[in-house]
């Protein structure tokens, strides 16, 4: 017999943020995890080519350290929702985006060294992994505090190619090249738009 799954009740009190297209929610039974649900239902194709690429890594076992990994979907009373793991800092609040903190914070010298050494480290994991993405933004990325003075980077959304097949997902110089544009981009729109060297 099959059980027909009744979808998760997702309510304003649930809900951690929205981006432009998608409302991310806390789930309710599993504080590990959040729940991303589509302001426009017809606007899914997004995350349909991020799982897609999210399986592809986890058919190869690939080391997803550095991003927030896809769990699987599951039908809400807000749509269809896709389950990936909730970041949170030490103290059990939700991590917030990379964005957040350069607007926000007095950036002192262990507040700089603290958000620049946690971009080289996630930088390197997905240089040595050949990961694709597509173009970073600071409000794709969150900052989970693991103590008051260390933290790490996680990629939160915008994993993998707008292309069906790409090369660089076979083709580890391909992939390389491609990253090491996006983080030269990345960095330069730092500079630019928050006016701090995160590479330095
Ligand atoms: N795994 C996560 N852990 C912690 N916070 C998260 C997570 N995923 C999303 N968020 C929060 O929810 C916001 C919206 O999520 P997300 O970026 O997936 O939406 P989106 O609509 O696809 O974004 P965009 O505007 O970049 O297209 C994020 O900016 C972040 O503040
Ligand atoms: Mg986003």
């Amino acid at each position: 017999m099959k059980l027909i799954e009744s979808p998760l009740a997702l309510s304003d009190a649930l809900l951690i943020a929205k981006g432009r297209h998608r409302a991310c929610y806390q789930h309710p039974d599993h504080p590990e995890l959040c729940i991303k649900v589509h302001l426009d239902p017809y606007d899914d194709l997004e995350t349909i080519r991020e799982v897609r690429y999210f399986k592809w890594l986890h058919r190869r076992k690939v080391n997803l350290k550095g991003i927030a990994d896809y769990r699987g979907k599951y039908p809400t009373t807000l749509g269809m929702g896709y389950v990936y793991e909730l970041v949170r800092d030490y103290d059990g609040q939700v991590s917030k985006t990379l964005d957040h903190y350069l607007k926000n914070f007095e950036l002192t010298e262990p507040r700089i060294n603290a958000l620049t050494s946690a971009y080289q480290e996630f930088k390197q994991t997905f240089q040595r992994h050949y990961i694709s993405m597509m173009n970073l933004k600071a409000y794709n990325i969150v900052y989970k505090r693991e103590s008051e003075s260390y933290g790490r980077f996680y990629l939160i959304d915008n994993l993998g190619s707008a292309n069906l097949l790409p090369l660089s997902y076979f083709f580890t110089s391909i992939a390389t090249r491609t990253l090491q544009r996006k983080f030269m981009r990345f960095e330069s729109l730092v500079r630019e738009r928050y006016h701090f060297s995160i590479n330095s």
